[in-house]
């Protein structure tokens, strides 16, 4: 299990002990605008760690938890594209715990991850957000990402895939 370290932050293997921590993650208004979906109870999220934990021991993608003197701040997932153990395409995706937003978090977690993943895995990654999701963009934007383009998904929300490579 790979732990990469930042000047403030460890980012460490994602575990069952994070769930409550997650959940709240999962919970916050700003969370649920962007992401697709979310756990609406607590067994519902821990169920999604157990599946986290279990795709990371059958197709190589990495749970980053970010830990802060103990506390568990968001997490960084990168993993290959299509879930697919023989690609040498990555994506990343990431939320960070409310507590610990507008601080830079996102962006200097991100750039470890995608550094580790360029150097050691991947070709290149990639990521996709909302297009309304402004905090983000700035975020992919400011780690030197892409944009490659804009479309409608089959939930006919409108986003913006975006690509890093070596
Ligand atoms: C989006 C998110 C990851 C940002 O995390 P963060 O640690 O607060 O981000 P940073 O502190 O690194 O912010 C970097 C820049 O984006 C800006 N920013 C962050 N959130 C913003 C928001 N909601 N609206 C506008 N700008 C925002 C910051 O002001 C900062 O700008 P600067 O470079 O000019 O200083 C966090 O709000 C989050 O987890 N949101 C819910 C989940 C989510 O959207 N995940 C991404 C799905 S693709």
């Amino acid at each position: 299990m790979t732990i990469l370290k930042g000047k403030e932050f460890i980012l460490r293997p994602l575990s069952l002990s994070d769930v409550p921590s997650f959940f709240e993650v999962m919970q916050d208004e700003e969370t649920k605008r962007n992401l697709e979906s979310v756990p609406t109870t607590l067994e519902e999220a821990k169920r999604e760690i157990e599946g986290y934990l279990l795709q990371e021991k059958e197709k190589d993608s990495e749970y980053f938890s970010i830990d802060i003197d103990g506390r568990y701040a968001g997490n960084v997932v990168l993993q290959h594209q299509n879930w697919d153990p023989a690609s040498n395409e990555g994506r990343v995706h990431l939320w960070i715990h409310p507590e610990f937003r507008k601080r830079g978090l996102a962006t200097t977690a991100l750039k470890e991850v995608v550094r580790y993943g360029l150097k050691k895995k991947f070709r290149c990654i990639f990521a996709q957000c909302k297009a309304m999701n402004k905090g983000v963009i700035k975020i992919l934007l400011n780690v030197g990402f892409t944009r490659v383009k804009t479309f409608v998904n089959e939930a006919g929300v409108e986003k913006i895939l975006w690509i890093i490579e070596d």
